[in-house]
């Protein structure tokens, strides 16, 4: 598999120092506005530190920007349409100062009709890139800086990976780490696949450096990042394993939690269940995808397993270990979803107990099969469907958060409470936002909370 060879990094270091040259001294600010989920998060944590590296301030203010970048996120039609109206608003900082530059990136910009959209309809946007141009993100800003012409690049099917960018991280104690980019899997419903290419592996070398530089910082709480972390290396020419590079971290020294996001539970092996349960770092939490609760939905979503081999898998991290945290993602109104079928979705919710749930309304994505598949589900039966669903998780939720009043539990702590001045907000291993009382900042930290009281999203105690 490729990565961008040392004439690339060379050329784009060129372009780093000559916009540089252009911007150092004169107080040049940079916004970057990340839509969508934690890896355009990664990647725009990158974005930051590249825009750094160029001579730009970071700022949270879009209004005292130079240089705007949106990355955006194609995953659904709403997040689709959150982006046109980020960039839509953005007209009037151009038309106040021509000078201002603004980039549009992400998932988004992979798409053919979305760049030509930007490029017809949104003439002050300078440039697009997709996820696999990062790197070059210099040469970008010093064509745009030199008034060079508007540029729209079209990512290759399989881009290579950028090794040794740096990131600017949003938290000294929560950190992303990419460990592989893309997705080979093609359900019928997703657009990822055709946005962010095939699947390709970092090595484990550079992932394990990485995570030790981030430990020896403090960090506490690290995710693992790929759209299938369960075929992790398949692709190296050093064949590896998530199972031995989970192995390979257990070896790293340090007081931390490790996520993985996401496992698909086609490729959820026993090796990798076992690797999971057997560090204290891993134990706590397993996110696991489940889509639907009907096989026959299942096979045309394209998923590759059927109820009963991922009920298997949720028995298995379970044993030895019922209170594991599970999550999972559920797609309800996926095309032909019959009122039996949707049952089927609840029933299996019913019989889990996630501790939590992340639902979507299906939403048809341009050029995906689903798209185009008959027997599309109304929009008002989707709507109904999702609220029956979440009224179900929710009650579910509510029993489990019950059930931990009276126990201790261990929390990283976020920092002081938005909503009421005196708390603190933390969160579990399992994602669980536990709110505390405490006369000293823990921000950072992990510390032992007794919960006192519980509602269906949060859980309220004091600290021990
Ligand atoms: N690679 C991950 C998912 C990434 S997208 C995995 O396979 O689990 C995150 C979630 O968005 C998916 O799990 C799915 O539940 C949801 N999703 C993806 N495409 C969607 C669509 N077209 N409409 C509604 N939800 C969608
Ligand atoms: Fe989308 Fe499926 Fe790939 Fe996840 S595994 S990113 S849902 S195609
Ligand atoms: Fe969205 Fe791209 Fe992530 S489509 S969910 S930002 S992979």
């Amino acid at each position: 598999m490729g990565f961008v060879d040392f004439s690339e990094i060379n050329k784009q270091n060129e372009y780093l120092s000559k916009a540089r040259a252009i911007l150092e001294g004169k107080g040049k600010k940079a916004f970057v506005m990340t839509l969508g989920c934690q890896q355009n998060e990664a990647d725009s944590e990158k974005i930051s530190a590249l825009l750094q590296k160029m001579g730009y301030t970071l700022t949270s203010k879009e209004e005292e920007a130079d240089i705007l970048i949106v990355n955006t996120c194609a995953i659904r039609e709403h997040a689709e349409k959150r982006a046109l109206s980020i960039v839509g608003r953005f007209k009037h900082y151009k038309s106040a100062n021509p000078d201002i530059i603004i980039g549009v990136c992400g998932c988004m910009t992979a798409q053919e009709h979305r760049r030509e959209h930007f490029k017809r309809s949104y003439h002050y946007v300078n440039f697009t890139f997709g996820t696999g141009a990062i790197h070059r993100l210099p040469e970008f800003v010093y064509n745009a800086l030199n008034g060079g012409k508007r540029y729209f690049d079209i990512d290759p099917e399989t881009p290579k990976i950028a090794e040794g960018l740096d990131s600017v991280r949003e938290s000294t104690y929560r950190a992303w780490v990419s460990i592989m980019y893309g997705c080979n899997n093609f359900c019928t419903y997703c657009i990822v696949p055709y946005v962010r290419g095939r699947e390709r592996s970092r090595k484990k070398e550079d992932i394990l450096l990485e995570i030790k530089d981030l430990v020896k910082k403090g960090y506490k709480e690290i995710t693992l990042l790929g759209q299938n972390v369960n075929s992790y290396g398949k692709d190296l020419e050093n064949r590896t394993s998530i199972s031995e590079l989970l192995d390979d971290i257990s070896k790293i020294e340090g007081d931390f939690w490790l996520h993985l996001m996401t496992s698909h539970p086609k490729d959820a092996s026993d090796e990798m269940i076992e690797a999971i349960k057997a560090s204290p770092r891993t134990s706590g939490h397993f996110h696991l995808p489940l889509q639907s609760g009907s096989d026959d939905i299942l096979k045309r979503m394209n998923r590759h397993y059927n109820l009963e081999k991922y009920l298997g898998i949720i028995e298995k991290l379970r044993a030895e270990n019922e209170n594991i945290t599970l999550t999972t993602d559920i797609i309800v109104g996926f095309p032909g979803e019959s009122e039996d079928d949707f049952e089927r979705t609840l029933e299996v919710i019913e019989r889990v107990k996630y501790d939590s749930v992340f639902s979507f309304i299906y939403s048809p994505r341009k050029g995906t099969p689903a798209a185009s598949m008959e027997n599309q589900i109304p929009e008002e039966i989707k709507h109904e469907r999702y609220q029956r669903f979440c009224d179900k998780q929710n009650d579910i939720s509510k029993e489990i958060n019950d059930s931990f009043v009276g126990k201790s539990v261990r929390v990283l702590v976020d920092g002081k409470s938005k909503s009421n001045e005196k708390m603190y907000t933390s969160r579990t291993q399992g994602n669980k936002i536990v709110h505390f009382e405490c006369d000293k900042d823990y921000t950072g930290s992990f510390i032992n909370v007794k919960i006192t009281r519980a509602d269906t999203f949060n859980l309220f105690g004091e600290i021990i």
